[in-house]
């Protein structure tokens, strides 16, 4: 045969049919000297695959051979599609590959660690040890040392099917929009977001910085004219926080779009951009979510058709009401968004929900005053079960005032002085917001840790693998 059939097509329309295909070596049996079972699988479908010796066809050498394959193996499978009267367990596929001839194209080392173990869900693994059993639980640090491994669970591999869905969605939906996509500089000469969570380098003698965000070029590139823009990138962020949530590298996914009234404009589009997400992999990426909730269970988010807005001072008073005292004038601490979160559910249903009007202080630079009152600012941020995945807000496109508003915040002018340029030969009004990734995809499926969505994680104590 020189066609291939994958694992996940094999049926029973196939019975007697000769196949050829190729997966990994999950698991090996042998029974004796002369039949080893093999559970072949690739793409996240399994096959029972069975060597006996037969006169002629599968000689006793060829059984010792199979049976001693490394688990995790890729190896090649000729054999005859068969149809066993029992329901085979430990396999996706309800029929048998009996083989006729193996190959391994690449064998496996021993493992360090068991795909099987990595992929148990904590109430598995609970369950199974009071019953008497020892299964070992796959802790965190070692995962990622070994996450080539570890990205093979059903679960990882869910994961990063949404998350390659989430950026799908998000750009679809802009260039439906009237956005267009613009890739920035990620070297650049001062520091976009400001405050101490900036890479510094050296480039070719004069000092540089790695992007916080595509925050300042993209900005630049409204007074280019572009209207409506959005970016997928790289953000740099040298953060000292050793959180669930923060990632000394993520993907930020950017917009900027001139406004014509105000940051209402901007928050319209979240609200139906979002939306829009969320539908589309509640309904279309239900094998992944299941594979992902089978092993850290989580119940489906609860989201409002129409996206709410409070302002923060609303927020704030909910959470007085409640009996938190916070500071009406600064930000709020990770359990306070938590607990607003809770009363966010418990009084409106809904587990997203836009927070705007921040007070002008705890804002990047950058950022516009409300013109009713300049103590607050023209801002949000967007939360998910009560955790931030996004925020925006109206610029400040007037450049003396650009100027000294990052004066005041200790920013050196001249550091960014090609930025505040640009501002003067005219600049329309014009908003935009950042969003995280790995944040969106952690907590659409409820996921503990932020290294969970990130392929290959950087933080403050890894930089490898
Ligand atoms: O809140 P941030 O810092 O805002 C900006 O970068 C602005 N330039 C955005 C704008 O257009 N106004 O970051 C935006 C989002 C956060 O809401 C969060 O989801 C994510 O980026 N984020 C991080 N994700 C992982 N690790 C970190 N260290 C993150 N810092 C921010």
């Amino acid at each position: 045969v020189n066609d291939w059939t994958e694992v996940g097509a094999l049926t029973e329309a196939l019975k007697d049919q000769k196949v050829l295909i190729r997966g990994r070596a999950q698991t090996i049996r042998a029974v004796g000297k002369n039949m080893a079972f093999i559970v072949v699988r690739e793409k996240g479908f399994t096959v029972q695959c069975v060597a006996t010796v037969q006169p002629e066809i599968v000689s006793r050498q060829m059984v010792k051979y199979v049976a001693a394959l490394n688990r995790e193996s890729i190896i090649d499978i000729e054999g005859i599609v068969s149809v066993p009267g029992v329901a085979i367990k430990g396999a996706s596929q309800q029929v048998e590959v009996q083989v006729r001839k193996l190959y391994c194209i690449s064998k496996a080392a021993v493992l360090p660690i068991n795909i099987e173990d990595a992929a148990r869900s904590d109430a598995e693994i609970e369950k199974a040890n009071q019953a008497g059993e020892q299964l070992v639980r796959v802790n965190q640090d070692t995962r990622l040392n070994f996450r080539v491994l570890d990205l093979r669970t059903p679960a990882n591999q869910g994961i990063f099917r949404i998350q390659s869905q989430v950026g799908t969605i998000f750009r679809q939906f802009l260039l439906s929009e009237g956005f267009f996509e613009i890739h920035s500089p990620k070297l650049i000469a001062g520091s976009s977001e400001g405050g101490a969570s900036v890479f510094k380098l050296d480039y070719k003698g004069q000092p540089a910085c790695l992007a916080q965000s595509p925050q300042l070029h993209k900005q630049m590139a409204i007074c280019g004219d572009f209207g409506r823009i959005f970016e997928i990138g790289p953000v740099f962020r040298a953060e000292d926080s050793y959180t669930h949530r923060h990632l000394c590298e993520f993907t930020g996914l950017d917009i900027e779009m001139e406004i014509k009234w105000s940051y209402f404009e901007v928050m319209d589009i979240v609200s139906r951009l979002f939306v829009t997400m969320f539908d589309y992999l509640n309904k279309n990426c239900e094998k992944e979510l299941e594979a992902v909730r089978r092993q850290y269970p989580f119940e489906p988010l609860k989201y409002l058709p129409e996206t709410l807005r409070l302002t923060f001072a609303e927020g704030v008073q909910m959470l007085k009401d409640a009996g938190v005292e916070v500071d009406p004038m600064g930000d709020l601490n990770t359990e306070a968004e938590r607990k607003l979160g809770q009363l966010v559910l418990e009084k409106y249903g809904t587990e997203f929900y836009i927070l705007h009007r921040y007070p002008l202080a705890v804002r990047p630079f950058y950022t516009m005053p409300c013109c009713d009152n300049k103590e607050y600012s023209n801002s949000f941020d967007v939360f998910i079960r009560g955790e931030e995945i996004i925020s925006g807000a109206q610029r400040i496109h007037v450049p003396e005032f650009l100027a000294e508003r990052a004066e005041a915040r200790g920013i050196e002018v001249k550091t960014i002085s090609t930025y505040i340029d640009s501002f003067r030969y005219g600049a329309p009004p014009h908003g935009g917001f950042g969003v995280g990734l790995e944040r969106v995809v952690m907590l659409f499926c409820g996921l503990n840790n932020i290294r969970k969505t990130s392929l290959f994680p950087r933080d403050p104590l890894r930089l490898a693998p």
